[in-house]
């Protein structure tokens, strides 16, 4: 038999075809459902990506109204996961109780009780649709705690994005702040067969529920070298203090063999097609707040980084600043990620119940020869 032929971390392999997103690395263009990401970014609510991706087409102005009155009457939590929340420590890490959470909910559902109920679509998309509204209830809810402050209401006379501004923060944003979180809610929806997104494939192809597609997704975004590095970099930022301390901070890392946070793509290899769009939306922020020795510690590290490695930002660079001047915990922000990539999770395991093969690859075994006990 010839050797096979191994494909580490599936490097280049093509699993499976999708009609939920394409990235084209050659013209770093990313398309969901056929549109440009930059176009939904400039003119589309985060409620109409979400219809989009689940459904293939934008919502005209009825589907888009019907949706978004089910989505804020999906909002308030159950009083079983506002008791589960406060049984979970303060300091543990907003991913673990964001999944924590999103599996209670998998159990609470009684539709997973009816025959054929755990892959029905037509029920995996209400399911989506009430993660899609939970999990900003719940993320809120989590910064809040984390700064010993009560949980506030989800408000109905308003749209996704100023909500949950709104239930984090309890004061009513500024259009600017709403649209630079509109704009990273669009960006982060969906990327084809990213880590997190196979986790949720490989789960529902073995034809489980939605709800424990998305608890692996969850566990798989929480690595650093895939979503924890929105986290990743503003810590690289803390630790660099200010722009004139790059330098001899990069000598260091470099020397060390350090990985970057927010540097680097596995399918990007001249940019990251996301990272104008956000970048804008950052200095929106940075504009308004006055901090440009953000701005300067941004440019000065992009600029060294990719002078010496030729490695380009991905679009946690961008977002991570964007997440810490809008008011967020550093820990919140992979949570954020979870929020807006339940939409493409979503629409992926639909997409892998419509066109199942259980997902089951081969490994070539190098362990010892085989022995007996006793030997
Ligand atoms: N910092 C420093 N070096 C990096 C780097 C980074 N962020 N990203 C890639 N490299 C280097 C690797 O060390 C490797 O160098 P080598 O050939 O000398 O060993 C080379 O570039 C290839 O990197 P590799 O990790 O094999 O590529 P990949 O396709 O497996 O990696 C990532 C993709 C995303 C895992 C990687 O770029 C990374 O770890 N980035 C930082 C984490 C991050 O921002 N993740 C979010 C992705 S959206």
């Amino acid at each position: 038999m010839s050797e096979p032929d191994i494909k580490k971390g599936l490097a280049g392999v093509v699993v499976d075809t999708t009609a939920v997103s394409k990235v084209n690395p050659e013209t770093n263009s990313l398309l969901y459902r056929g549109y440009p990401v930059q176009e939904l970014a400039a003119t589309q609510p985060f409620e109409a990506v979400a219809y989009l991706l689940w459904h293939g087409e934008l919502p005209d102005a009825e589907q888009l109204a019907a949706f978004e009155a089910q989505e804020r009457s999906l909002r308030p939590l159950d009083p079983r996961t506002v008791a589960l929340l406060d049984t979970i420590p303060v300091d543990a890490h907003p991913m673990d109780i964001v999944r924590t959470v999103v599996s209670q909910l998998g159990a609470f559902d009684e539709t997973l009780h009816r025959p054929g109920g755990w892959t029905d679509r037509e029920l995996d998309l209400g399911r989506s649709a009430y993660l899609f509204a939970q999990i900003p209830t719940v993320v809120a809810a989590v910064q809040r705690r984390r700064r010993g402050q009560e949980p506030i209401a989800p408000r109905d006379d308003l749209d996704y994005s100023t909500n949950f501004l709104w239930m984090t923060f309890g004061e009513l944003p500024s259009a600017a702040a709403v649209d630079v979180f509109r704009i990273s809610m669009v960006l982060y929806a969906e990327h084809s067969f990213n880590a997190s997104t196979f986790t949720a494939r490989v789960i529902a192809s073995t034809t489980a529920d939605l709800y424990s597609a998305v608890v692996g997704a969850i566990g798989a975004l929480k690595g650093p070298l895939h979503g924890g590095a929105n986290e990743a970099v503003m810590h690289i930022f803390d630790d660099i203090g200010e722009a004139s301390n790059v330098v001899p901070w990069l000598d260091t890392a470099l020397a060390e063999r350090r990985k970057i946070m927010g540097f680097g793509h596995r399918v990007y290899k001249n940019g990251d097609s996301r990272v104008p769009t956000m970048k804008a939306a950052l200095d929106v922020l940075i504009a308004d707040t006055g901090r440009t020795d953000l701005a300067d510690l941004y440019t000065a590290l992009e600029t060294e980084f990719v002078a010496r490695k030729g490695i380009h930002p991905n679009l946690d660079y961008p977002s991570g600043p964007a997440y810490h001047l809008l008011g967020f915990d550093t820990e919140i922000f992979t949570p954020l990620f979870v929020a807006s990539r339940i939409t493409g999770w979503t629409a992926h395991v639909m997409e892998q119940a419509a066109s199942n093969a259980l997902i089951r690859p081969l490994s070539a075994y190098d362990g010892v020869d085989e022995r007996h006990v006793g030997d």
